[in-house]
């Protein structure tokens, strides 16, 4: 398989066409954004840690029967993944508050979330991607109903499996972002990352946040501590 021209290019990801119609190649670059792309900057190897941080936690998600988009790793900062149509919105599920949530609603940080709760967010920087609800996605077609009800189910099961696993590293899996798309049978497939640039993680014991929050934040020793997170989750990198 061989790369070919640029599709997409992202704030932290480049997608490259290849000489198969089906198959992509990810790009994971150092840069790391936030605020919408305000601020910017280049963490040295963290293109590389977030490409097999995500190859480690899509493989574990595909054993536990969720299908997902990655197909393989074929350098430290690439992998091929799958062609998907993208469904223009963010799944969030939050099992503790924060970030957002607490700014929106004024509830204090940390307040334990059961159940947790489900979010919908339109991809949209120009708009800082709004909230949206389900009627706003059938309504405007960017996802039917059944595929609504799919991604909502796919997000919860990510759920179940992730924070046993986060738990067992000692970190608490506070909040997380995913995206999916449809593949040419039709099926509602994980799509782009599942990374500490788009989760929450925080240390069991100390609440050591261990996320991109120490980038938005400015607490420092970001690319560090992702490379801990896989450690304690058996990755070494
Ligand atoms: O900012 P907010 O609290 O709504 O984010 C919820 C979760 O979704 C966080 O883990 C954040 O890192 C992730 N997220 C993301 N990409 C976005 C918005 C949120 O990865 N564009």
């Amino acid at each position: 398989m061989e790369k070919r021209e640029e599709l997409y290019r992202g704030k932290a990801k480049t997608v490259y066409l290849t000489d198969d119609s089906d198959k992509l190649v990810l790009y994971f670059r150092n840069d790391t954004s936030a605020f919408d792309g305000e601020k910017i900057e280049q963490l040295d190897r963290k293109g590389e840690v977030n490409n097999k941080f995500n190859h480690f936690i899509m493989t574990k998600l595909e054993e536990a029967g969720i299908a997902t988009q990655l197909e393989s790793l074929i350098s430290d900062t690439e992998s091929v993944v799958k062609k998907l149509d993208m469904i223009p919105v963010e799944c969030v599920v939050r099992n503790v508050a924060a970030g957002s949530l607490v700014r929106r609603l004024g509830v204090e940080e940390g307040k334990l979330l059961d159940p947790p709760l489900f979010e919908f967010f339109l991809k949209n920087d120009a708009l800082h991607d709004p909230m949206v609800n389900d009627y706003h996605i059938e309504s405007f077609g960017w996802a039917t109903k059944a595929q609504v009800a799919r991604m909502k189910e796919l997000t919860f099961a990510v759920n179940d499996v992730l924070k046993a696993l986060f738990d067992e590293g000692g970190m608490i899996l506070v909040d997380y972002k995913l995206e999916f798309g449809v593949d040419s049978d039709g099926n509602i497939i994980l799509g782009d990352e599942f990374t500490p640039d788009g989760c929450r993680l925080w240390d069991k014991t100390t609440r050591n946040k261990m996320d991109k929050d120490r980038f938005r934040q400015g607490l420092g020793s970001v690319v560090e501590t992702y490379i801990e997170v896989a450690d304690r989750l058996g990755l070494k990198l």
